[in-house]
């Protein structure tokens, strides 16, 4: 891994470069790069936005690691506000949400987890939508996919995201290629023995793609490597997908002009908007991705 990425990474879990930046004169521009705002208002704004451009979203309340129950339920009470909210100015049916297990109380245990998730999912259902759970480090993968068949039973819609990242990723692919599944590269620092590295991750990503592509679910491809586009373009053709079968995904924020070129294809394209007050962690590993990003970071650190 490239050692800018790894001391990102790891800022990202310190908790006392969290309190420095976060209370930060951190100029408004830089967050509301990559994050659509702190209100329930700011995402549907951007949303309704994003519509009309041609672009589907998904939308995620910001929080993740709760610690106690009371914090967890919030972040429902957060999700079933943004879902009413969908509804009401009629986006639900363009507009998904995106769930971090973590916010829902996964580590304190995976029934809590398993019950919140219940909640949000049976309020997206009756605003006409649906949930996809977000992958987090590999030491929740299993008990995310415990979360994910048990929710399936009742919401068969519900999405996952896989990782082409870690070793393990293109068999969760096999068994998933009926569902709807988000493939990502993978966003955490994690160790060799359960992640690839540098060129191997595309490679992985690639034999994901293939396995997706063949099987009966809905494929929803996430990146902005110019190059994976090309290859799922390619791969769909190959097996005879039309658009409208599978979709890409990228972050608010990230590539817009691809994301505006791949929807006047006629390409489905889902935009992945973050909303709330805790946009610390997102934020650092937006940055760890591309560290030319924390140059455009820092200066507006110090020139407010
Ligand atoms: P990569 O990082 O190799 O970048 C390829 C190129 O894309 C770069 O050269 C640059 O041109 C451009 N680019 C990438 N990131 C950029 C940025 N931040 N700013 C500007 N340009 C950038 N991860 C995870 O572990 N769990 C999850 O649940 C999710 N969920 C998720 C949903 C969606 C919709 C997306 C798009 C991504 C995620 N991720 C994620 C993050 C994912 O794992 C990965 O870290 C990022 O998508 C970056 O990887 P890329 O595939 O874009 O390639």
């Amino acid at each position: 891994m490239h050692p800018l990425r790894s001391l990102i990474l790891a800022a990202a879990g310190n908790d006392a470069i969290r309190r420095l930046v976060a209370t930060a004169p951190v100029s408004r521009d830089v967050v509301r790069r990559f994050v659509a705002g702190e209100q329930t208002s700011d995402a549907i704004d951007v949303t309704r936005e994003l519509v009309a451009s041609g672009r589907s979203v998904t939308l995620d309340h910001l929080g993740e690691d709760v610690a106690d129950a009371e914090h967890a339920d919030q972040n429902v009470r957060a999700y079933l506000e943004l879902l009413d909210a969908l509804h009401a100015e009629g986006l639900a049916p363009k507009a998904e949400v995106s769930v971090k297990l973590s916010a829902l109380g996964q580590k304190l245990g995976e029934r809590l987890a398993l019950a919140n998730a219940s909640r949000v999912c049976a309020a997206a259902e009756q605003c006409g939508t649906t949930v996809t759970l977000d992958m987090e480090d590999h030491t929740t993968t299993d008990s995310t996919l415990r979360v994910l068949a048990e929710l399936r039973r009742s919401w068969p819609s519900t999405g996952a995201v896989l990782q082409s990242y870690l070793r393990r990723t293109f068999d969760d692919c096999k068994s998933l290629a009926g569902s709807r599944v988000r493939l990502v590269k993978g966003a955490y620092a994690e160790p060799d023995s359960v992640a690839f590295d540098g060129h191997e991750v595309d490679l992985s990503y690639v034999r994901c793609v293939n396995a997706l592509l063949t099987g009966d679910g809905y494929p929803m491809f996430a990146t902005h490597d110019p190059r994976l586009v090309r290859i799922v373009a390619e791969r769909a053709r190959w097996y005879d997908r039309k658009p409208g079968t599978y979709e890409y995904q990228m972050l608010f924020g990230v590539r817009q002009e691809e994301q505006r070129r791949l929807a006047r294809e006629g390409e489905t394209v889902r935009v992945y908007v973050p909303y709330g007050s805790q946009w610390y962690g997102y934020l650092m590993r937006r940055l760890a991705e591309r560290p030319a990003n924390t140059t455009f970071f820092a200066r507006a650190l110090v020139s407010h």
